[in-house]
């Protein structure tokens, strides 16, 4: 199957500090990200507060061109696109954000914030307009009979409903959504994410899925991209990484991550994370590792094909010296082949 959207070596840069008191700099919040997602797949992305995560999704959205990198949606080229392509281009993706009540207008009525969408991209007559949007309120678990009702009216859960509705009007291919439950109490996230996972179901969506939080993305990923400091550490099916993460910074969210943290490895994060103004040498993560040496604070490693999945670190055999690694390798060996190198997902 082609993928819904795939991306290669995606870079942003943003000059900042042109202020009185500050040298100007140039902040690289996306270093090179690759990446390729299925339709009815879910890449999750997760890395803490800077990594550049909602810069990627910025990109993936069509709201910021890359500085430069290659990105395809539905098989058309989303960086320079075909003139005759461009509404089609922009009705492939849309975004669902953290925040549902900053992003939903709160003087209009539910029934027609879903109805926009319809009215600005579609001929359709303003009663086939409704019909939709009630249509796609019940979809969400939602009343339609509420359609005349306001944002504010609605609990954080039912906003972000509203929101992923709005999402889901032009039957976009993929769904970026930074952070959708972030703001939600746990009860309720619970409920967001199983909407999510059902829409995907019906409809074949490919969903680019955004969180700080390895335990909200370990029910709804299939596979996980862990980011840090603008670069992909570790990446390929969501299964190997959480089974036996190969990255020391993997390692570290993992194990700080209630109910997935017991009996791994006890690795805390020390120290801040570095300014993306001036990054590490070598190794991003090294001044962070506990398992950083002279060679990883000169060296960068590449990110590099290993047990199923693609890994940035010089040291992560190490990670691998388990009989049960080698027994689950075999499995997934073909006969009398080498082992598989890189995960089809991560194919770009
Ligand atoms: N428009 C911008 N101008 C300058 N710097 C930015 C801009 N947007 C993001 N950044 C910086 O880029 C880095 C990544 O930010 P962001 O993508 O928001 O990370 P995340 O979503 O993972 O928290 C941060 O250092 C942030 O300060
Ligand atoms: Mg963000």
């Amino acid at each position: 199957m082609s993928p819904v959207v795939a991306a290669r070596d995606l870079v942003q840069v943003y000059e900042v500090g042109r202020g009185l008191f500050r040298e100007p700099g140039r902040l690289r919040a996306v270093s090179g990200i690759s990446f390729a997602i299925e339709p009815g797949r879910t890449l999750a992305v997760v890395g803490e507060s800077g990594c550049g995560k909602s810069t990627l999704a910025r990109m993936v959205t069509l709201i910021e061109p890359p500085k430069s990198g290659a990105l395809t949606l539905d098989g058309m080229d989303a960086v320079r696109p075909a003139p005759s392509e461009r509404t089609r281009l922009r009705r492939a993706v849309q975004l669902v954000f953290q925040n549902p009540y900053g992003s939903l207008n709160p003087r209009k009525t539910v029934g027609a914030i879903l109805e926009a969408p319809l009215a600005i991209n579609t001929d359709l007559p303003a009663a086939e307009r409704t019909e939709r949007a009630r249509a796609m309120m019940a979809r969400v678990g939602l009343r339609p009979e509420y359609a005349d009702r306001y944002p504010h009216m609605f609990s954080g859960g039912q906003r972000q409903r509203i929101a992923i509705a709005r999402a889901l009007m032009l039957s976009p291919k993929l769904v970026v959504a930074d952070e959708p439950v972030s703001a939600l109490d746990v009860s309720i996230q619970a409920q967001v994410l199983n909407l999510l996972a059902d829409l995907q179901r019906d409809l074949g969506l490919a969903y680019l899925f955004i969180s700080h939080d390895l335990g909200v993305v370990r029910h709804i990923a299939h596979d996980v991209l862990v980011m840090y400091l603008g670069l992909a550490v570790e990446h390929g099916p969501k299964e190997r990484i959480f089974a036996r993460p190969l990255h020391p910074y993997t390692q570290a969210l993992l194990a700080s991550t209630p109910g997935l943290g017991p009996g791994r490895p006890r690795i805390r994060l020390r120290g801040e994370l570095p300014s993306p103004l001036n990054p590490p040498a070598g190794c991003v993560f090294s001044t962070r590792c506990p398992h950083a040496t002279d060679f990883c604070r000169t060296d960068r490693p590449p990110l590099r094909p290993l047990a199923s999945r693609l890994v940035a670190c010089h040291y992560a055999e190490r990670f691998l010296d388990d009989a049960g690694d080698l027994d689950t390798d075999s499995a997934l060996r073909p006969a009398g082949g080498a082992a598989i190198a890189s995960p089809s997902s991560v194919g770009v």
